[in-house]
């Protein structure tokens, strides 16, 4: 199912909070950070060291709603099927003959056997490996050799029609796919909390045309440390100047404005982000669609709750999915995205360069993460102290993650 684009009918039950603006000019969002004592976290440090804190969050978050699983291009083809892990669940993409991409359980329904861990391609059916059950592209069952014990036997039609795998919802927005564990696929409309939830920032970007993205690159990163950490980092527009000297003057890094699109998208804004740091590519690249000369220089930060990472400027969109692994361990999934337009071998060099730009920032964050798990092991770790000068769009991320798991 792909998701309907552009602007939506659905209106936001959202309160956006008030804003004040710095000396500077830019806006300061306020927060769950106003009157709060100084030195006591939001979350407690034991949420980013904990197995049992790590397991919890993996059904109370990442297992409740709607949650980026992957990427479409990653089963481009019919016959494509790529296992995933979501909230603990193995799940498989698979891209039928109809062209439409699928989610189903991982797990065969005579045993309950996993269908495959690996990425693979099939011819029309995919087949269990254990007695040879087989299920067509959209999850019906197809064959169930000597199912009554004898040659040429086949279940009813009425038993078949029970034992297809099990789907789950999913809807595919801006070549990503999303997936939502607790609802009911066969519910009339499973993937309208998805639609409510995005509406807002659809129309934020309703100058973008998603349907052109090409994917330039994708590379994973295996990261050592817990998930949350890798969005509050991803949040923290205070590290830019210090950690990332090279995207820009620390002037042009320090103007950013902090964003709240709704409760489950909050991130940011450099106003002048695209011109004000360092060109990324010497060869212009192609717009996203039909963007507006305001929005040409902008860069957009935005964490989709919980686990998808998106960075737009006017010519590429940035996506870092990730999976939750362990306490201590976050598998990054980074895709970069250009116009088809810019597809071919003459933009080939700035494809290669901004995909080169965009790694290296997100190599520098390496460490970082890797000491801030560290430090999550010290008695301090529940002292410390968000500013609300700065760190309000954090604050509505760990909110969100507290009110989801409880830690209040
Ligand atoms: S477990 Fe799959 S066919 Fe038996
Ligand atoms: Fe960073």
């Amino acid at each position: 199912m792909t998701l309907r684009t552009g602007p939506s009918a659905v209106q936001p039950s959202f309160t956006p909070p008030a804003e004040t603006v710095t000396g500077a000019g830019n806006v300061v969002v306020a927060g769950p950070l106003d009157g709060r004592p100084i030195g006591r976290s939001l979350i407690p440090a034991r949420a980013y060291t904990g197995q049992a804190e790590f397991d919890h969050e993996q059904r109370a978050v990442f297992a409740s709603g709607w949650v980026w699983a992957g990427y479409a291009h990653w089963v481009a083809q019919p016959g494509d099927v790529r296992p995933l892990t979501v909230g603990g669940s193995p799940l498989l993409l698979v891209r039928g003959d109809d062209h439409v991409l699928r989610v189903f359980h991982n797990a065969c329904r005579h045993r309950g056997m996993a269908l495959t861990e690996e990425p693979i391609q099939v011819t029309q059916r995919i087949q269990c490996a254990y007695h040879c059950w087989s299920y067509h592209l959209d999850g019906s069952l197809a064959v169930a050799p000597y199912f009554k014990r004898e040659r040429r036997t086949h279940p009813d039609q009425d038993v078949r029609d029970q034992l297809g795998l099990l789907p789950v919802a999913s809807a595919v927005w801006a070549g990503m796919v999303f997936v939502n564990l607790a609802a009911d696929p066969a519910d009339g409309d499973p993937e309208s909390g998805l639609r409510e939830l995005l509406a807002p920032l659809q129309q934020r970007w309703g100058h973008i045309d998603f349907e052109r993205l090409h994917l330039a690159q994708e590379r994973d990163f295996d990261i050592d440390a817990n998930w949350k950490l890798v969005v509050e980092n991803f949040l923290d527009f205070y590290h830019l100047p210090f950690i990332h000297p090279q995207v820009g003057s620390v002037a042009a890094s320090l103007d950013v404005d902090d964003v709240i699109v709704e409760r489950d998208i909050v991130g940011g804004c450099y106003p002048r982000g695209a011109a004000g740091k360092a060109a990324k590519t010497e060869q212009q690249l192609p717009w996203l669609g039909d963007v507006p000369a305001a929005k040409l220089e902008s860069q957009d930060i935005f964490c989709v709750f919980p686990n998808a990472l998106l960075f737009l400027e006017a010519d590429w969109f940035q996506v870092i999915g990730f999976d939750p692994i362990a306490p201590d361990r976050t598998v990054e999934h980074m895709a970069v995205f250009v116009d088809r337009a810019a597809a071919g071998e003459d933009y080939g060099p700035a494809r290669k360069r901004l995909c080169e730009v965009l790694y290296e920032v997100n190599e520098q964050d390496l460490p970082i993460l890797h000491k801030l798990q560290t430090g999550r092991r010290s008695p301090a770790a529940d002292r410390t102290y968000l500013v609300p000068q700065w760190d309000q769009v954090t604050a509505y991320f760990q909110e969100r993650v507290a009110d989801k798991a409880g830690y209040r």
